[in-house]
């Protein structure tokens, strides 16, 4: 990855947002997998995610897939 995809991919992560009712971006689920969250209730506990209205219904399956995306590097 050049250093120009590495600033894009940077700065999507933070304008994307993994659980939509606490606001929580992408930038701040790969920072807790990366500081040793391993499984999604990890994550969740960590960042807060997974808190709000629909309890996890949306945000859990993209956590699941950043967690696998995380794993098979
Ligand atoms: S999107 Fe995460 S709790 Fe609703």
């Amino acid at each position: 990855m050049t250093v120009e995809q590495n600033i894009n991919t940077e700065i999507m992560d933070k304008l994307t947002k993994v659980c939509l009712c606490k606001a929580i971006p992408r930038s701040k689920i790969k920072k807790a997998i990366a500081e040793g969250a391993r499984t999604v209730a990890a994550v969740k506990r960590v960042t807060g995610a997974g808190s709000g209205n629909c309890c996890g219904r949306r945000c859990t399956p993209k956590i699941e897939e950043i967690l696998g995306d995380y794993q098979e590097v």
